[in-house]
């Protein structure tokens, strides 16, 4: 084990965030989704110690705040100046990693951002070993991680595969070769040094679209039919017969593999985390609160022309009922549904207009989106 030099050691430990405090502070900007934010709040509180943290894989639906809570984390450090040490994070596509591996430099290109960043966070003048250790200990998130499955359909992605490839030499290795570039001057530049990235924390993220469908096949139509019972519901006074699926009951490595992860990938990660679809509530939440939100926009819009844009409880709660019934969308679908509801006034701010003021209520937006297209 090689001793933290003391450039980069993290601070003393009554100093560090508990998870409770980090969970809080990505709470501000992730709606929901608990389990993932406690996760990744313990992760990152493991990992802040300089202790070993496990990498984590969050799977979940489109729209549903993976990368979201990704930015989140990355804010929360750059807001901590104290964490710096820790700091050093990159947050890239998964496919950018293919293409690197194609020409032959797996592994290589992760390391190169974090150096350069690194270097963006210590200055210029940074010898390159301290920029070296400071890259070395930093966070890799990995978005988009299903668009390096094995094989889509019957064809093998060959560069899924050698994406995967190139992340397991990452992942917990202790002498990456690594060429180093040329600003780190004329005696080390383009000299191949050797880089221990086992205490990279990684994080990788991706809707895995179809997952759902092939567990819900797997274990009512498939391999295992029959295992999902049906419940009893009551409903209206009614008695029926249902089946409550839910992906996390159900999901099963074999699920993951059969889907083109590999198992030495996914043996790399110690939790695997599901995000939870939306409910009406988060969306309403989104809808008025997240910094990029369709309502802010528009609100913003309605501004430059003199009038201030309200929307009445009800309103919102429609816009977000409406949202929740194109589930594939997540919290995309409110800039779809808001954008039918608004495009009109939009377009002549001053039509409706009363005291400098316009005010959208459950029955506007009933009638707008009834009105199909
Ligand atoms: N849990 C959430 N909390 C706050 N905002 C959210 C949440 N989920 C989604 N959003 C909003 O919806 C938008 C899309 O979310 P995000 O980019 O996090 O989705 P994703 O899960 O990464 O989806 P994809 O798999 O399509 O990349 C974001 O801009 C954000 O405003
Ligand atoms: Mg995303």
């Amino acid at each position: 084990m090689s001793e933290p030099q003391t450039g980069t050691a993290p601070p003393p430990a009554t100093d560090l965030p508990s998870p409770r405090q980090i969970a809080a502070a990505l709470a501000e900007r992730v709606v929901g989704q608990e389990t993932a934010v406690r996760e990744m709040s313990v992760a990152l509180a493991k990992y802040l110690a300089g202790l070993p943290s496990g990498n984590i894989l969050m799977i979940g639906a489109s729209g549903t705040g993976k990368t979201t809570l990704m930015r989140a984390v990355e804010a929360y450090l750059a807001s901590h100046p104290r964490l710096e040490a820790r700091s050093t994070l990159v947050r890239m596509h998964a496919n950018v990693l293919g293409e690197e591996a194609a020409r032959g430099r797996p592994g290589e290109a992760v390391i190169g951002r974090l150096l350069d960043r690194a270097r963006e966070q210590l200055g210029p003048e940074t010898p390159v070993e301290e920029l070296l250790d400071r890259a070395c200990r930093g966070l890799v998130f990995i978005d988009e991680v299903d668009k390096i499955r094995s094989q889509i359909g019957d064809r093998p992605n060959v560069a899924g595969i050698r994406a995967q490839e190139a992340l397991l030499t990452l992942i917990e290795n202790e002498s990456i070769p690594f060429e180093l570039p040329d600003w780190a001057g004329d005696e080390a530049g383009g000299e191949t040094v050797r880089v221990d990235s086992s205490q990279l924390l990684f994080v990788c993220a991706g809707a895995f679209e179809g997952l759902y469908d092939s567990v819900y096949d797997r274990v009512t139509i498939g391999r295992d039919r029959g295992a999902l019972k049906t419940v009893t519901a009551f409903d209206d006074g009614e008695v029926r017969e249902e089946l409550d699926f839910q992906l996390r009951d159900w999901l099963a490595a074999e699920d993951l593999f059969d889907y083109g992860m590999s198992p030495q990938f996914l043996s790399r990660f110690e939790a695997v985390v599901l995000l939870e679809p939306l409910t009406v509530e988060e969306l309403m939440h989104i809808f008025m609160d997240a910094p990029d939100s369709a309502y802010r926009t528009s609100r913003a819009y309605f501004e430059t022309r003199g009038v201030r844009l309200a929307l009445s409880p009800a309103a919102v709660r429609s816009i977000a009922r409406a949202a929740k019934e194109q589930p594939r969308l997540g919290a995309r679908a409110l800039r779809e549904v808001f954008r039918r509801v608004v495009r009109d006034y939009e377009f002549e701010p001053e039509s409706t207009v009363q005291d400098g003021a316009l005010v959208i209520d459950e029955a506007e937006v009933e009638k707008a989106l009834g009105g199909g297209d």
